[in-house]
């Protein structure tokens, strides 16, 4: 048959994805075609034998490879046949031996399966399910070697982005465990409740335990999980989209003590209610049932009842409290969130700032926090309830000098308020081209980009430097056992 090559060469997204193939035979095109990446599907490659590239291999078979590094999904990666492969819980300079289980954007998935090679900075993880849960890709990893990767991870980045900056350390998280005030956990199409296999759209890991937010939230998971098999509730399932129970969405006021809790389900009522209000009642402040009525896999709910409770969460940091709606977005680790706060608040201090807009500004947390520092603040926000909930936080912390609304960040005429301290916290797409127009059109005096994708701060930071000179950047880590990282840069405009 000659060299038999496949090339993608579109991806649409209806849900799922849908490659077209291009099969071509001794450089002839031969046929373009559709089909459906099975191996998502089915967790199977069922490709057909004879669409591989002689020199690729099967499903299941077995390499051995060393790790070299991590990439920004925190697979180990390496080399198989000089091409690029990777495997989940694996540290830089482990040699493995692994099955092959896909591949995706040229890059060959293994599992790692047996260790020739172990690494000095592996530990035995914490949780007993760290290992297949998507929640936990390094609980396996020393923490101070996590914060080295990390930085080696954003470094890279800056110096192929030719930002010539460095970053010297992360900042380490104060608590490694159950620091996260949020968690969605779902429901699998078999009934798990938990969280997602990594990568993986479609699988499941059926947790026992999670060590990222509290045992208290493993207790709710427990309750929901016994409510669901009591009384059969159906799981939803992803691939016939049909089913009820979605997710169970747990927030919590780290410092507050208040939990709120948002059942997830398709239409229709929720079966046994009361008995279920009455064992989730003791663990939480608030309890929601909220419809997601579509097809598409979200924990958002865009119609909730409240069933028990105040309709919103408080939390309290650095002194200012805060209300925050069960569909809201608030920073997820509180703990940390107020060593960003305080970070920021330097900037704002150092740039002596008089009229601060921050941009994306979700319920106010940055807007709230900073108002003791600065004469005026106004606060922008896509979502209307979230604007709603910082107007009421700003009475809440009996504020006048703090404003709010709601409008888009790309569509925000600044004529009005000429800020000399802008900060900027885009969601992890990063900032809107208007949004960069806008800043490199006005030039406020002085820029806060705060950023949890490195990636996207870098891009956005290849236009922004026409006008800006970044005087300060440093890393928080604000996800520990993952690749994330929080970035914080200060920038000064080049006219000032
Ligand atoms: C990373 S969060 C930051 C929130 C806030 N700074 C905080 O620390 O709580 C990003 C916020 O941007 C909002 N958002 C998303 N798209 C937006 C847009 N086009 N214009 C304004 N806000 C937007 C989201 O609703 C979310 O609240």
């Amino acid at each position: 048959m000659g060299s038999c090559r496949v090339y993608p060469v579109a991806r649409e997204r209806l849900g799922l994805s849908l490659p077209n193939l291009e099969l071509t035979i001794g450089g002839g095109k031969l046929h373009s075609y559709r089909v459906y990446r099975f191996s998502d599907l089915l967790g199977l490659d069922l490709t057909p034998f004879f669409l591989y590239p002689s020199h690729d291999m099967k499903y299941g078979e077995q390499q051995t490879f060393e790790i070299t590094r991590v990439d920004h999904q925190g697979r180990g990666c390496g080399l198989v046949n000089d091409r690029p492969a990777c495997a989940n819980f694996v540290v830089p300079g482990e040699i493995i031996e692994g099955k092959f289980v896909g591949r995706k954007k040229g890059v060959k998935k293994f599992e790692a399966e047996r260790w020739l090679k172990t690494s000095p900075q592996r530990i035995k993880p914490a949780c007993q399910q760290a290992g297949q849960c998507g929640g936990c890709a390094w609980q396996h990893i020393k923490y101070e070697y996590q914060l080295e990767l990390k930085r080696e991870l954003i470094n890279q980045a800056l110096q192929a982005g030719k930002l010539n900056r460095e970053i010297d350390a992360v900042i380490p998280c104060l608590q490694q465990f159950y620091y996260r005030n949020r968690m969605d956990y779902c429901v699998g199409d078999r009934g798990e409740v938990g969280l997602k296999k990594p990568g993986r759209w479609n699988q499941y890991v059926d947790l026992k335990e999670c060590r990222l937010m509290s045992p208290e939230a493993e207790q709710i998971l427990n309750i929901f999980k016994s409510w669901l098999n009591d009384n059969q509730v159906e799981p939803w399932n992803v691939f016939k989209q049909t089913g009820y129970a979605r997710y169970c969405v747990i927030r919590e006021g780290k410092n507050t003590g208040e939990r709120l809790i948002t059942i997830v389900t398709a239409e229709g009522e929720l079966p046994a209610e009361s008995d279920l209000l009455s064992q989730l009642t003791p663990l939480a402040t608030t309890i929601y049932h909220g419809v997601n009525p579509s097809v598409t896999d979200l924990s958002l709910a865009p119609q909730l009842e409240l069933l028990q409770g105040k309709p919103w969460l408080t939390e309290k940091i650095a002194g200012c409290l805060y209300q925050i709606p069960p569909n809201s977005f608030f920073q997820t680790n509180t703990l940390m969130a107020e060593q960003l706060l305080k970070t920021i608040r330097r900037h704002v201090d150092t740039a002596k700032t008089q009229r601060l807009l921050d941009l994306y500004c979700g319920v106010g947390f940055f807007a709230i926090g900073l108002a003791a520092a600065v004469p005026e603040v106004y606060g922008v926000e896509l979502d209307e309830t979230a604007i709603i909930a910082a107007r009421a936080n700003a009475q809440l912390n009996a504020l006048n000098n703090v404003q709010f609304d709601s409008a888009a960040a790309e569509s925000l005429i600044w004529k009005d308020f000429r800020p000399d301290t802008v900060i900027v916290d885009p969601p992890r797409s990063g900032l809107h081209p208007q949004v960069i127009a806008t800043l490199l059109d006005q030039q406020p005096p002085n820029l806060i980009y705060v950023s949890c994708k490195y990636e996207s701060f870098i891009r956005d930071w290849q236009q922004l430097s026409a006008a800006y000179e970044l005087t300060d950047l440093q890393a928080l880590d604000l996800f520990p056992h993952s690749p994330h990282v929080e970035l914080v840069a200060l920038a000064k405009s080049r006219c000032n």
